[in-house]
């Protein structure tokens, strides 16, 4: 079963939506224009429940198929938050807010998600209830733990979840996933490094935060090259390093950030472990006191093995084998989607965006010609998974 007739025929309308959000992106958890879209749209089409505030500005609407009481409940998930980035389309439908734009493609989501939602309402061709799952603040809101602290699965009786993200350098349409661990777990560290300032001519007086700070940035490297197995994944990145303000002053304090991004809670683990040892014993070795503060933002992406084969096999129903790459590499990016999978048996998917600008980049846009493509996988996976 290829692009469904009825998802190609909605491309017009929800590309017209997906516009009309792009030109109004909200950030974090302050989407309620964006909500209120949403909700004026799933009251149009008939769905049967809609409930708003769930994470605080999320939306989740129920749509009823037969044996909606007995059966299963199937949750498919869309994020609705725009980044703090100046957009530079230029397009006729580019952001009408300065200073804030759709760079991650979250109104194709979004639009993508409304698309289904119509289709579903009019057809109902599953036995159980679909649960359309909106959510806020994607973009380090950890907008999904929102939802489902707020009961987003119990209260929905949701069995099974699945996201999905379009993705530039994927050509347009084709879908790429993989099993396991698919997007990374994305942490972040801030060291404060006190030593002891004084006049550059006389460093032996001082206890120099510069000096110290240089052997820590160079050591954690020693994460990545020593500690963690050559097949596995890591990334140690240092992206701040900030000390003192003349030439000829050693300053007291340096203050460095940066993140880790992990494939496995264990090398997470590890390697949370190892940095705090290398920043403290570098700095004791040389005088100083340090503070670290390391915090994870949102655990590893894993698609659970049968989740990773309805996507699949759905994928390939729609576009092709030739068009699905079944063994993706994953990405060092994060993504909140992961607290869903937590709770959830399901699977995470790409959608190829084609050779657009990358994500979070000014010059991105969403790609409407996947819009079908997108409906589609949407519809048959909430229909192969509630057959009677
Ligand atoms: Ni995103």
């Amino acid at each position: 079963m290829p692009i469904l007739n009825r998802a190609a025929e909605l491309q017009d309308e929800v590309t017209a939506w997906r516009h009309h959000l792009h030109e109004h992106p909200e950030i974090l958890y302050d989407v309620h224009d964006t909500a209120a879209f949403i909700i004026e749209k799933l009251k149009e089409f008939g769905v049967d429940e809609i409930v708003p505030g769930i994470g605080q500005t999320g939306v989740v609407g129920i749509i009823k198929g037969r044996g909606s009481e007995t059966g299963r409940t199937i949750g498919l998930r869309a994020d609705m938050d725009a980044l703090p980035v100046e957009e530079v389309t230029g397009k006729p439908w580019a952001s009408k807010i300065e200073g804030r734009m759709h760079a991650c493609g979250h109104d194709g989501h979004t639009a993508m998600l409304l698309g289904a939602a119509r289709y579903l309402s009019e057809t109902r061709n599953f036995n159980g209830r679909i649960a359309l799952i909106f959510q806020p603040a994607e973009e380090g809101g950890a907008g999904a733990l929102a939802m489902v602290e707020d009961g987003l699965m119990e209260r929905f009786g949701i069995d099974e979840v699945y996201g999905m993200h379009n993705m530039p350098g994927i050509p347009a349409g084709q879908f790429a996933i993989c099993r396991g661990a698919i997007m990374a777990a994305p942490d972040k560290f801030t060291i404060r490094i006190s030593g002891r300032g004084g006049h550059a001519a006389q460093p032996h007086r001082t206890i120099d935060p510069i000096a110290i700070g240089a052997q820590i940035v160079s050591n954690l490297q020693m994460i990545a090259a020593r500690n963690v197995a050559p097949l596995e994944a890591v990334v140690v990145s240092v992206t701040k390093f900030q000390a003192g303000s003349s030439h000829n002053v050693i300053p007291p304090e340096a203050l460095i950030a940066g993140t880790v991004r992990s494939l496995n809670e264990a090398v997470q683990d590890m390697t949370q472990e190892r940095l705090r040892q290398i920043v403290e014993g570098i700095a004791a070795a040389h005088g100083a006191t340090v503070e670290l503060d390391y915090e994870r933002k949102c655990p590893v992406t894993i698609n659970h093995d049968s989740g990773y084969d309805h996507a699949l096999a759905v994928a390939r129903d729609i576009v092709g084998p030739a068009n699905v790459d079944p063994a993706v590499a994953p990405s060092m990016a994060g993504e909140d989607f992961a607290f869903m999978l937590k709770k959830r048996p399901g699977a995470f998917i790409f959608i190829g965006n084609g050779d657009s600008a990358g994500l979070h980049n000014p010059a991105y846009d969403f790609n409407d010609d996947i819009i079908a493509q997108g409906i589609s996988y949407w519809v048959r996976l909430a229909e192969q998974r509630l057959t009677d």
